[in-house]
């Protein structure tokens, strides 16, 4: 995740890869970041906070206590501190890191490494309206930026933090679909993602309800009722709210623990 919003970032020219400096104890990942984004590497996280303004945390929500602790005596007010574990409180950095720290914290997703990211964020009580503005800058560079009170985080972890693995398998679904009807695997493949990606922009460029969208597509005794049949047959509908429930579930727990 990080080495797609940092790649995202150089790509949208919103920083230089040399204003990007990245921490990992692993010389392989370390190596492999550098070749994905071009930035500098260091092997400690401390050299990273000392030469760093603002200090993006993203190790697995697992990691993320020892993470903190080791780095407790290194960041202090001046330095913002932008989260995007999944499920982790604000609460929880602010008892580690004392609680004049200025956090905010991001629920990102890795299409932010094509610019067409989803973001939300929500504001520690230290952040400033300045620190809000340019995290909004920095995933609105990348994709949208939402600001949400913290107690939605985790259902946008749910929704969208997860969602891109749930459009994957939906397009890997429809293409399938077409190769049954026929079609060669990577005709079908496109058709399937450029037709997901054409609903969704039309949905966000018109402002409409994606139900009046469905309902224009749609004429009676059709070809698409007939397949919009078979949706609510096998209950589509009802599969995504409560994978998207399980996923949110899923972010609180991890957050818990
Ligand atoms: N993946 C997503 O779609 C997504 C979406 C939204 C938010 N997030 C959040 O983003 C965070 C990262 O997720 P991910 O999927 O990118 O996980 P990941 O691939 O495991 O990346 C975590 C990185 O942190 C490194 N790391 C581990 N311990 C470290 C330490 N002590 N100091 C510095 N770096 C350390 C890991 O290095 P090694 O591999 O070398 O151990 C790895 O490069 C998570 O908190 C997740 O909740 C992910």
């Amino acid at each position: 995740m990080a080495a797609a919003l940092a790649k995202g970032l150089v790509a949208a020219e919103f920083c230089k890869p040399a204003q990007i400096l990245a921490g990992d104890p692993i010389e392989a990942s370390r190596n492999s970041f550098q070749s994905a984004t071009g930035s500098t590497v260091a092997e400690s996280n401390s050299e990273v906070i000392a030469k760093s303004d603002v200090i993006v945390l993203a190790v697995k929500p697992q990691m993320m206590a020892e993470v903190t602790t080791e780095l407790k005596g290194d960041i202090d007010h001046a330095k913002l501190v932008v989260s995007i574990a999944a499920g982790v409180p604000i609460a929880t950095f602010t008892r580690t890191l004392g609680g004049d720290c200025r956090i905010v914290r991001v629920m990102p997703n890795t299409p932010c490494l094509v610019g067409a990211g989803a973001a939300a964020y929500a504001l520690g009580g230290q952040a400033t309206d300045d620190d809000a503005a340019l995290v909004e800058a920095m995933f609105a560079t990348v994709g949208i930026a939402e600001q949400v009170s913290e107690s939605l985080l985790d259902a946008v972890t749910g929704l969208s933090g997860s969602g891109p693995a749930y459009g994957f398998e939906m397009i890997e679904a429809l293409s399938d679909g077409g190769v049954a009807a026929g079609l060669p695997r990577e005709t079908a493949t496109r058709l399937a993602a450029q037709t997901l990606l054409g609903a969704a922009k039309m949905v966000l460029e018109t402002g409409e309800h994606p139900g009046q969208l469905k309902d224009a597509v749609t004429s009676p005794g059709g070809t698409t009722i007939a397949g919009l049949r078979e949706l609510e047959t096998g209950g589509l509908r009802g599969v995504l709210i409560d994978t998207v429930l399980a996923a949110s579930r899923r972010a609180t727990e991890l957050g818990q623990s």
